[in-house]
């Protein structure tokens, strides 16, 4: 028997309007990290509505840029070391909530600022929090669970090839996470789809990578029905609070589930497509998670095959219910606008190869130093010629046979 950790954050507000549920958790000084895209569909400006009057100082960094960077990172550091803020508010999608840890990190760990992504990542099981501020985080898309997890994903950019590294510690869970599905209704439907896509695989990856555990895997099936069921008709009707909200607390239950969980192979691929060709996460996911799910057919068949029948997906045997699933996964990215395969993306053919090649040379020596015991928890195959065919059934919008 084993003893586990849950984390969570101490406060989750949910339901329309629970963005006023910020002046709960003020401080003295609030610095607001957010993007250009939030504060110009007017998301800030409803926060610092509720902000004015409220007896706090606020500065806003509204420039955090998609994937975002060890510089931009830095740029935060320098707004938060002069404002010396005592609560964080994390405001849109993954990026600013992750762009938003990060720079908290670097804050209360300031002898850590000259340190590269990766040398970060090795110490943060020493990281301090909350001797400087709090954190709280405010989504304004349903997907990526940053405001519940236990990670920042930080891309260096400085390195060739460039990659995703994820700065880690149960400590960086937010404190406090605020779930207002009125600042996702004016999300495009390609975001909600994209991001709906992302949400799921965190459930259905993490259900299939984690150790049975009545903790995790009731998050993950509960929030992967929830999606498949309620995807759809967010894309479709994005208007609808309701609908929003289901997606909103799905996303948020996905991202519990995965933090206290795991992801692996999916993922990792992901953030090469997203650090080398800057596919949206997403999507990067949704023409990956089928190729993957085959591969994973040799090593976890039986989570593939409790996933399918949990999602009501049946066949006469093993094979026949996870080409069930892997059928349903494809049908429902075209019924949300993925398309099924990368070549139908913008990219070209040659881009891909070639970025490709230099990207599975850099994942190679990552993977070079886990010890085999994490990397079978990850599901990555040993050889990189496994990689590169899942990659290329990628490209094609293909499945291997399963077997
Ligand atoms: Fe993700």
């Amino acid at each position: 028997m084993a003893v586990n950790i849950f984390s969570s954050p101490r406060e989750i507000y949910y339901g329309a309007g629970a963005l006023k549920s910020v002046t709960n958790v003020l401080g003295k000084r609030v610095l607001v990290v957010t993007d250009s895209g939030v504060k110009a569909q007017g998301l800030l400006d409803r926060l610092e509505g509720i902000l004015k009057g409220q007896g706090v100082d606020w500065a806003v960094f509204d420039r955090v840029e998609p994937d975002p960077s060890r510089e931009s990172i830095g740029k935060i550091l320098v707004q938060a070391q002069d404002f010396q803020p005592d609560l964080l508010i994390g405001l849109g999608g993954g990026s600013s909530i992750d762009a938003g840890k990060a720079a908290w990190v670097l804050y209360e760990n300031p002898d850590w600022v000259g340190l590269s992504v990766p040398e970060v990542s090795q110490k943060m099981p020493q990281c301090v929090l909350r001797q400087k501020a709090r954190y709280a985080a405010i989504p304004t898309t349903s997907g990526t669970g940053s405001e519940v997890t236990r990670t920042a994903v930080v891309t260096d950019s400085t390195k060739v090839p460039p990659f995703k590294g994820a700065w880690t510690a149960p400590q960086l869970v937010p404190d406090v996470a605020i779930l207002d599905p009125e600042l996702t209704v004016t999300m495009p439907p390609s975001v909600t789809a994209n991001s709906g896509f992302d949400a799921l695989c965190h459930a259905i990856e993490c259900y299939v990578l984690t150790k049975p555990s009545d903790m995790i895997d009731s998050l993950a099936l509960w929030s992967a029905r929830t999606i498949c069921e309620w995807l759809p008709k967010a894309v479709s009707n994005g208007k609808d609070l309701q609908i929003r909200e289901r997606m909103h607390v799905a996303a948020l239950q996905a991202g519990q589930a995965f933090t206290n969980g795991s992801l692996g192979l999916v993922h990792m691929l992901a953030h090469i497509l997203g650090a080398e060709f800057h596919i949206p996460h997403g999507r990067a996911i949704a023409f990956v998670i089928c190729p993957v799910f085959a591969y994973f057919y040799s090593t976890r068949r039986d989570r593939l095959v409790d996933l399918a029948k949990a999602l009501g997906l049946s066949g006469a045997d093993d094979e026949t219910a996870v080409q069930a699933l892997i059928d349903f996964l494809n049908k429902l990215k075209l019924e949300v606008g993925i398309p099924l395969s990368i070549k139908d993306s913008e990219l070209r053919e040659d881009q891909f190869v070639s970025g490709l090649k230099t990207q599975i040379q850099g994942f190679q020596a990552r993977l070079s130093v886990l010890p085999p015991m994490m990397r079978s928890m990850l599901g990555v195959p040993d050889s990189m010629e496994e990689v590169q065919a899942i990659l290329d059934h990628a490209w094609k919008g293909t499945t291997p046979a399963l077997r």
